[in-house]
């Protein structure tokens, strides 16, 4: 089985609903405790065995190459000032094997169009799809999330879709699929459909912002005409792929925060607060003495 060795990460999203923290930098450099949240979804796809990191970056999201870059004189001072653990920290925001490619996405056309930029680096080469504001926290006990995938994909050499449960009032917030049970948290795929209304929704599995897919989702997204939003929609390539070829669901095992909205980038803040290794102790302590009514 070919091995996933790309990751796309569509980073040229205006970040609208975390205006005005996003009026001047990039909603994937949001910090949850840290580190960015483009940064975390990175360490998702290196620790899956990804080595090549292909971000659809925009206008305005120059600090996204920045910080996977060299930071000279940032460097430099910390070396003169002896901040040697800092210094490492700096230097390992990502590992050196690692390939970082940038490419720009001239019009906010939709997520199908900003996957269907990658083509030219990806090729017909399977590859993963990480949404960045989608924050994956795995169970204990499970590697990340596309790390869990890129092993399924292994056993069943087809495109995966992460997918999770959400209560039906939701439906029109997500990608929304249809299928049958297969084997362990897959099922096999007959229908996915764009932001349906609740009344209209085929099933309460919520597309979660991870993908494998098969390099033949290209000549769909290019077909493709405006949908959902009056944007071109990856969903509906999925949509066209899985006619053609077997698209198996994975209930992946993880929380998932939605750190485009408010509450989502709350809530991990507080979970990711809670078990960082330096100040997690001291802030368990400290939202304990709260008194919220
Ligand atoms: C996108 C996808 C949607 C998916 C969601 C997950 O929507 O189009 O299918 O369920 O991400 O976060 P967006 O949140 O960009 O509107």
């Amino acid at each position: 089985m070919t091995k996933i060795k790309k990751a796309v990460f569509p980073v040229a999203g205006l970040g609208s609903r975390f205006l005005p923290a996003t009026k001047a930098q990039p909603k994937e450099m949001l910090p949850v405790v840290d580190k960015p949240l483009i940064q975390y979804a990175v360490e998702e796809a290196v620790e899956a065995g990804i080595t090549e990191m292909v971000f659809i970056t925009g206008r305005n999201k120059r600090a996204i190459e920045d910080h996977f870059d060299t930071a000279y004189e940032l460097e430099s001072e910390l070396e003169s000032a002896g901040k040697h653990a800092l210094l490492e920290l700096v230097q390992n925001v990502i590992p050196k094997n690692i390939n970082c490619i940038y490419i720009r996405q001239p019009a906010a056309l939709g997520l199908g169009h900003a996957v269907l930029c990658a083509r030219p680096v990806i090729g017909d080469e399977p590859f993963a799809v990480l949404l960045a504001d989608d924050l994956m926290d795995p169970d204990p006990g499970f590697p990340s999330v596309i790390a869990q995938m890129t092993r399924r994909y292994q056993e069943e050499g087809a495109s995966i879709i992460a997918v999770q449960e959400v209560p039906r009032e939701f439906t029109n917030q997500y990608g929304i699929v249809s299928g049958s049970p297969y084997k362990d948290r897959l099922d096999k795929m007959f229908g996915i459909v764009e932001k349906p209304a609740p009344q209209d929704a085929p099933s309460t599995l919520a597309v979660a912002g991870r993908y494998i897919l098969s390099g033949k989702i290209f000549s769909y997204l290019e077909k493709l005409g405006k949908g959902s939003g009056g944007e071109i929609q990856l969903t509906d390539g999925i949509a066209a792929l899985l006619k053609d070829e077997d698209v198996y669901a994975y209930r992946c095992a993880a929380t998932r925060y939605d750190c485009g909205s408010k509450l989502g980038y709350l809530k991990a803040t507080v979970a990711l607060g809670l078990k960082h290794a330096d100040v997690g102790e001291e802030f368990a302590r400290y939202l304990q003495t709260l008194k919220i009514n």
